[in-house]
Protein backbone atom coordinates (compact mmCIF):
# COMPACT_ATOMS: atom_id res chain seq x y z
CA UNK A 1 0.00 0.00 0.00
CA UNK A 2 1.56 3.39 -0.82
CA UNK A 3 0.34 6.62 0.95
CA UNK A 4 1.08 10.13 -0.82
CA UNK A 5 -0.38 13.51 -1.19
CA UNK A 6 -3.75 13.80 -2.77
CA UNK A 7 -3.32 15.41 -6.15
CA UNK A 8 -6.15 16.83 -8.80
CA UNK A 9 -6.02 13.01 -10.68
CA UNK A 10 -7.52 11.26 -7.75
CA UNK A 11 -10.47 13.66 -6.71
CA UNK A 12 -13.05 11.25 -9.18
CA UNK A 13 -12.21 7.93 -7.42
CA UNK A 14 -12.56 10.30 -4.14
CA UNK A 15 -15.83 11.19 -5.38
CA UNK A 16 -16.89 7.31 -5.95
CA UNK A 17 -15.53 6.53 -2.29
CA UNK A 18 -17.27 9.19 -1.03
CA UNK A 19 -20.85 8.44 -2.86
CA UNK A 20 -20.65 5.34 -1.09
CA UNK A 21 -20.21 6.75 2.25
CA UNK A 22 -23.12 8.01 3.78
CA UNK A 23 -22.11 8.76 7.19
CA UNK A 24 -19.40 11.63 5.86
CA UNK A 25 -19.57 14.70 4.43
CA UNK A 26 -20.90 15.10 0.69
CA UNK A 27 -18.17 17.10 -0.69
CA UNK A 28 -17.88 18.75 -4.00
CA UNK A 29 -15.33 18.12 -6.47
CA UNK A 30 -14.19 21.77 -6.38
CA UNK A 31 -13.47 21.17 -2.59
CA UNK A 32 -11.39 18.19 -3.18
CA UNK A 33 -9.40 20.40 -5.85
CA UNK A 34 -8.95 22.95 -3.25
CA UNK A 35 -6.99 20.18 -1.24
CA UNK A 36 -5.22 19.11 -4.46
CA UNK A 37 -3.82 22.81 -4.53
CA UNK A 38 -2.88 23.05 -1.37
CA UNK A 39 -5.47 24.83 0.82
CA UNK A 40 -5.92 21.67 2.85
CA UNK A 41 -3.82 19.05 3.64
CA UNK A 42 -5.01 15.25 1.85
CA UNK A 43 -3.64 11.93 1.35
CA UNK A 44 -4.72 8.94 -0.61
CA UNK A 45 -3.96 5.14 -0.39
CA UNK A 46 -3.33 3.41 -3.40
CA UNK A 47 -3.91 -0.65 -3.29
CA UNK A 48 -2.83 -2.38 -6.17
CA UNK A 49 -2.78 0.85 -8.40
CA UNK A 50 -6.73 1.77 -7.03
CA UNK A 51 -7.64 4.38 -4.78
CA UNK A 52 -8.57 2.92 -1.71
CA UNK A 53 -8.82 5.72 1.03
CA UNK A 54 -7.93 9.06 1.50
CA UNK A 55 -8.17 11.40 4.44
CA UNK A 56 -8.45 15.56 4.71
CA UNK A 57 -7.47 17.59 7.43
CA UNK A 58 -6.42 21.00 7.92
CA UNK A 59 -4.27 22.97 11.10
CA UNK A 60 -6.37 24.79 13.53
CA UNK A 61 -3.89 27.06 15.02
CA UNK A 62 -1.76 24.17 16.97
CA UNK A 63 -4.59 21.90 16.72
CA UNK A 64 -4.83 19.21 13.61
CA UNK A 65 -8.32 18.73 12.05
CA UNK A 66 -9.73 15.71 10.61
CA UNK A 67 -12.23 17.18 8.28
CA UNK A 68 -12.81 14.10 5.49
CA UNK A 69 -11.50 10.41 5.58
CA UNK A 70 -12.91 7.48 4.64
CA UNK A 71 -11.70 3.92 3.34
CA UNK A 72 -13.14 2.21 0.23
CA UNK A 73 -15.54 -0.78 2.08
CA UNK A 74 -13.74 -3.50 0.47
CA UNK A 75 -10.43 -2.12 1.77
CA UNK A 76 -11.48 -1.73 5.30
CA UNK A 77 -10.31 -3.52 8.44
CA UNK A 78 -7.00 -3.92 6.46
CA UNK A 79 -5.29 -0.76 8.38
CA UNK A 80 -5.48 1.53 5.25
CA UNK A 81 -7.12 3.53 8.18
CA UNK A 82 -4.52 3.54 10.56
CA UNK A 83 -1.82 4.33 7.70
CA UNK A 84 -4.01 7.57 6.64
CA UNK A 85 -4.35 8.46 10.24
CA UNK A 86 -0.49 8.04 10.86
CA UNK A 87 0.47 10.32 8.16
CA UNK A 88 -1.76 13.49 9.11
CA UNK A 89 -0.54 12.81 12.75
CA UNK A 90 3.21 13.17 10.69
CA UNK A 91 2.04 16.07 9.34
CA UNK A 92 0.87 17.85 12.50
CA UNK A 93 4.37 17.30 13.93
CA UNK A 94 5.65 19.35 11.79
CA UNK A 95 3.55 21.98 13.50
CA UNK A 96 4.00 20.79 17.00
CA UNK A 97 0.05 20.47 17.35
CA UNK A 98 -0.88 19.63 20.37
CA UNK A 99 -4.45 18.21 19.88
CA UNK A 100 -6.20 16.28 17.05
CA UNK A 101 -10.12 17.28 16.61
CA UNK A 102 -13.14 15.82 14.52
CA UNK A 103 -16.90 15.34 14.79
CA UNK A 104 -18.56 12.06 13.79
CA UNK A 105 -22.26 11.16 13.94
CA UNK A 106 -23.33 9.41 16.71
CA UNK A 107 -24.19 6.38 15.19
CA UNK A 108 -21.12 5.62 13.31
CA UNK A 109 -20.02 2.87 15.56
CA UNK A 110 -17.04 1.44 13.40
CA UNK A 111 -15.85 5.00 13.25
CA UNK A 112 -15.89 5.58 17.05
CA UNK A 113 -14.36 2.18 17.89
CA UNK A 114 -11.72 2.91 15.17
CA UNK A 115 -10.97 6.77 17.31
CA UNK A 116 -11.26 4.80 20.34
CA UNK A 117 -8.32 2.46 19.51
CA UNK A 118 -6.46 5.66 18.55
CA UNK A 119 -6.74 7.33 21.84
CA UNK A 120 -9.25 9.58 20.59
CA UNK A 121 -11.97 10.61 22.84
CA UNK A 122 -15.16 12.09 23.11
CA UNK A 123 -15.48 15.29 24.43
CA UNK A 124 -18.72 16.93 23.25
CA UNK A 125 -21.72 16.51 21.31
CA UNK A 126 -23.84 19.19 18.89
CA UNK A 127 -27.14 18.71 18.68
CA UNK A 128 -28.68 17.63 15.19
CA UNK A 129 -25.21 18.85 13.56
CA UNK A 130 -25.80 16.58 10.40
CA UNK A 131 -28.64 16.73 7.96
CA UNK A 132 -29.99 13.91 5.82
CA UNK A 133 -30.13 12.30 8.07
CA UNK A 134 -30.37 14.98 11.02
CA UNK A 135 -28.36 13.37 13.67
CA UNK A 136 -26.10 14.78 16.53
CA UNK A 137 -22.42 15.04 15.95
CA UNK A 138 -19.89 14.12 18.63
CA UNK A 139 -17.10 15.79 19.50
CA UNK A 140 -13.41 13.62 19.69
CA UNK A 141 -10.10 15.19 20.55
CA UNK A 142 -6.58 13.41 20.70
CA UNK A 143 -3.55 14.76 22.80
CA UNK A 144 -0.65 14.43 20.49
C1 LIG B 1 -13.40 4.64 9.89
C2 LIG B 1 -12.63 4.04 8.70
C3 LIG B 1 -11.97 5.16 7.90
C4 LIG B 1 -11.53 3.12 9.26
O1 LIG B 1 -10.76 2.64 8.17
P1 LIG B 1 -10.13 1.15 8.16
O2 LIG B 1 -9.16 1.09 7.04
O3 LIG B 1 -11.21 0.16 8.20
O4 LIG B 1 -9.35 1.17 9.57
P2 LIG B 1 -8.22 0.15 10.08
O5 LIG B 1 -8.22 -1.09 9.29
O6 LIG B 1 -6.94 0.91 10.21
O7 LIG B 1 -8.72 -0.08 11.56
C5 LIG B 1 -9.73 -1.02 11.82
C6 LIG B 1 -10.11 -0.85 13.28
O8 LIG B 1 -11.11 0.16 13.41
C7 LIG B 1 -12.20 -0.34 14.20
N1 LIG B 1 -13.28 -0.69 13.29
C8 LIG B 1 -13.37 -0.32 12.00
N2 LIG B 1 -14.52 -0.79 11.46
C9 LIG B 1 -15.15 -1.46 12.43
C10 LIG B 1 -16.40 -2.15 12.50
N3 LIG B 1 -17.22 -2.26 11.43
N4 LIG B 1 -16.74 -2.73 13.66
C11 LIG B 1 -15.94 -2.64 14.74
N5 LIG B 1 -14.75 -1.99 14.74
C12 LIG B 1 -14.37 -1.41 13.60
C13 LIG B 1 -11.64 -1.58 14.90
O9 LIG B 1 -10.91 -1.14 16.01
C14 LIG B 1 -10.72 -2.12 13.81
O10 LIG B 1 -9.72 -2.95 14.31
P3 LIG B 1 -9.92 -4.56 14.13
O11 LIG B 1 -10.22 -4.79 12.68
O12 LIG B 1 -8.59 -5.10 14.58
O13 LIG B 1 -11.05 -4.90 15.03
C15 LIG B 1 -13.55 3.17 7.81
O14 LIG B 1 -14.31 2.31 8.62
C16 LIG B 1 -14.52 3.98 6.94
O15 LIG B 1 -14.17 4.42 5.85
N6 LIG B 1 -15.74 4.18 7.43
C17 LIG B 1 -16.76 4.92 6.66
C18 LIG B 1 -16.45 6.40 6.62
C19 LIG B 1 -16.28 6.98 8.01
O16 LIG B 1 -17.00 6.65 8.93
N7 LIG B 1 -15.27 7.87 8.15
C20 LIG B 1 -14.97 8.53 9.40
C21 LIG B 1 -15.86 9.70 9.57
S1 LIG B 1 -15.18 10.83 10.72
Amino acid sequence: MTIRALESRDVQAILAIQAACPEIAQWAAWDYDRVARGEMAGWVAEEEAELAGFLVARRLSSELEILNFAVESEWRRCGIGAKLLEEALRWAQTFQATQAILEVRASNLSALRFYASHKFEVVGRRPRYYTAPVEDALLLTATL
